[in-house]
């Protein structure tokens, strides 16, 4: 028994929950592990409304939606166990096709895929499943990848930090499905990139720190589609680029940061950045939208309300960040205001001097309480979260989910995946507030990061312990960073089950389907981050193996399973 992998053992079930590869060794299998706890399961059953206890007004809505789904049939599904294999490795009846990656060509101008990608969102031309743009953020740059020359020796000219500059941002590629596999269009007139060298308006012609112009877009982690089709792009840890200004009563402190430090040899103000980008996927114009208010976003969630305002949920990925919400007049982005959750009291409180008199003790004007809007969150008296990361609506009872990663200031390693249920509409002040599932050995993942919902209602999640934590007492057992399905009815609610298993010190990032959820298109990000002294031999190899340095990806998957599970 002891040389039969653990897997093999459960050949009759058809289910493996990432709690029993956390909880238990492959060869040593306790039976009695928690998740087998009724108590959990009916928390979790409560939460998610299949019992009567909801109050909310948007149960009922739920609990008819979920009685006719096909989620509540117990999926033909195994999980993968933890590994540490320096592959993308995916379950069983799943395969992936590399869609683009780091340094292809992607049009006659000479420009090149970009670095570190993160939120992928897709959208189809004249409708089609199978054909239309994606746009894929660009988060980070790696110097000693792009230069090919160790740590020790990343001392770089100004010259050099441009080609960085250029690594980052976002691309729109044009993407068919053709020949059984996803492929880029060469030559397409829509493949472009708009990088950390483009210059970007800010909305309305609004004038900050003296231009109404920002050299480009950084830091791009998560983002959203608006109700009219454009892409939003979230500047998040730009104070890694150009360092930040402490705000002190119209007094500005600069305090530079570790990181690609670019601001040593630039003077771009940290106020250009920080911002909701919003890109027009068919011409690539691009506009900071400074009504939505300037923080390390993680991304922006848009949903419409009854009355056609569009409601943006953005997530402040930072050690006691806020979570935000922006409500507009009117459909577009043209008035509206900006909101910080108390998640103490299941307020939303406005960012808005004439309505908080507060605020007038720091900033003179509103433009300078968006500009510098994690203070202006503190001020009102916002609750301070464990990094909030990703944020979406569950299409089936509008709870808006968000992964509050972690927190080691609070010995949080493990986050949590918490729930805002809008008290009425999503316009509403009022909400209520809970968790969902949290990270760690019973529920078998730590550190989630980003989700989507797929046809059926049921999460898709990916994971972020960092590269450099992955081996410590606190996260090995986790091995790689993954996948995670979580179904949200049925048998198995509210386990995650482990689905793909990432190459060496990457994280997987911005999940999102296809229109016909055949295709799930996904991120691979800093696969081998933590070379640093040989270049030729890279902590990882992936995707192009021996002799190559590594490359961020984007990946579609697809496969008998997901068409199972889409059914
Ligand atoms: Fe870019 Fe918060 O992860
Ligand atoms: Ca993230
Ligand atoms: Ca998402
Ligand atoms: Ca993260």
């Amino acid at each position: 028994m002891e040389s039969v992998p653990f897997w093999n053992q459960r050949s009759s079930v058809n289910i493996w929950l990432a709690s029993d590869w956390a909880l238990h060794s492959p060869r040593k299998r306790n039976k009695n592990h928690p998740m087998g706890n009724s108590v959990k399961r009916r928390q979790f059953l409560q939460f998610l409304g299949v019992t009567s206890a909801l109050g909310v007004g948007s149960a009922s809505g739920f609990l008819s939606a979920c009685q006719n789904l096909p989620r509540n049939r117990q999926p033909q599904i195994e999980g993968i166990p933890h590994l540490r294999t320096d592959d993308l490795v995916l379950t069983k009846g799943l395969r992936y096709d590399l869609v683009a990656k780091w340094g292809d060509l992607i049009n006659d101008k000479g420009e090149t895929f970009g670095f570190n990608n993160d939120f992928t969102c897709f959208l189809p031309i004249e409708g089609k499943s199978n054909e239309g743009l994606l746009w894929v953020n660009h988060e980070s740059t790696i110097p000693q990848f792009i230069h090919n020359r160790p740590t020790s020796q990343l001392t770089r000219s100004r010259a050099e930090m441009i080609e960085e500059q250029k690594s980052v941002g976002g691309s729109i590629i044009h993407i068919k499905y053709k020949g059984s596999k996803w492929q880029l269009v060469k030559g397409s007139k829509w493949n472009r990139r708009i990088s950390g060298r483009t210059p970007i308006p800010f909305s309305q012609g609004r004038n900050i720190q003296g231009k109404n112009v920002a050299m480009g877009t950084i830091a791009n982690c998560a983002g959203g589609l608006t109700p009219w089709k454009t892409f939003l792009t979230s500047e998040e840890n730009y104070d890694k680029f150009y360092g930040e200004i402490r705000w002190n009563k119209g007094k500005r402190i600069f305090e530079g940061y570790p990181g690609v430090a670019w601001y040593k040899k630039f003077n771009y103000p940290p106020e250009h950045y920080g911002w909701i980008v919003e890109v027009d996927p068919w011409t690539g114009k691009a506009e900071k939208q400074v009504l939505l208010g300037r923080a390390g976003h993680e991304g922006a969630t848009c949903v419409v309300t009854k009355s056609n305002r569009t409601v943006v949920y953005m997530g402040e990925d930072r050690k006691g960040g806020f979570i935000f919400k922006f409500v507009s007049d009117g459909l577009h982005f043209k008035s509206g205001t900006l909101y910080a959750a108390d998640t103490k009291n299941g307020k939303w409180l406005a960012l808005d001097i004439e309505k908080n008199p507060i605020l007038k003790t720091q900033f003179s004007n509103q433009l300078e309480v968006l500009t510098y809007s994690h203070l202006a969150g503190k001020l009102v008296g916002a609750t301070p979260q464990d990094r909030p990361e990703d944020i979406e609506i569950n299409p089936y009872n509008g709870d808006i989910l968000i992964a509050l990663t972690n927190n080691s200031d609070n010995k949080n390693y493990y986050g949590s995946v918490i729930k805002i249920s809008e008290k009425n509409d999503f316009d509403s002040l009022d909400f209520s507030y809970d968790t969902l599932v949290s990270g760690g050995l019973e529920s078998g993942f730590a550190c989630p990061d980003n989700f989507t919902f797929d046809k059926n209602g049921n999460l898709w999640m990916t994971v972020d312990i960092g590269e450099g934590d992955m081996k410590e007492p606190h996260y090995k057992m986790f091995g790689n960073n993954g996948l995670y399905y979580i179904p949200m009815g049925g048998a198995h609610a509210g386990h995650p089950i482990q689905v793909a298993s990432a190459p060496v010190d990457a994280e997987f990032t911005g999940p999102w389907f296809s229109p016909d959820f055949k295709t799930l298109f996904l991120s691979v990000q800093h696969p081998g981050s933590r070379t640093a002294k040989n270049m030729q031999k890279p902590t990882s190899q992936w995707p192009d193996g021996p002799g190559q340095l590594p490359k961020s990806a984007v990946v579609a998957i697809q496969g008998p399973l997901l068409d199972q599970l889409m059914a």
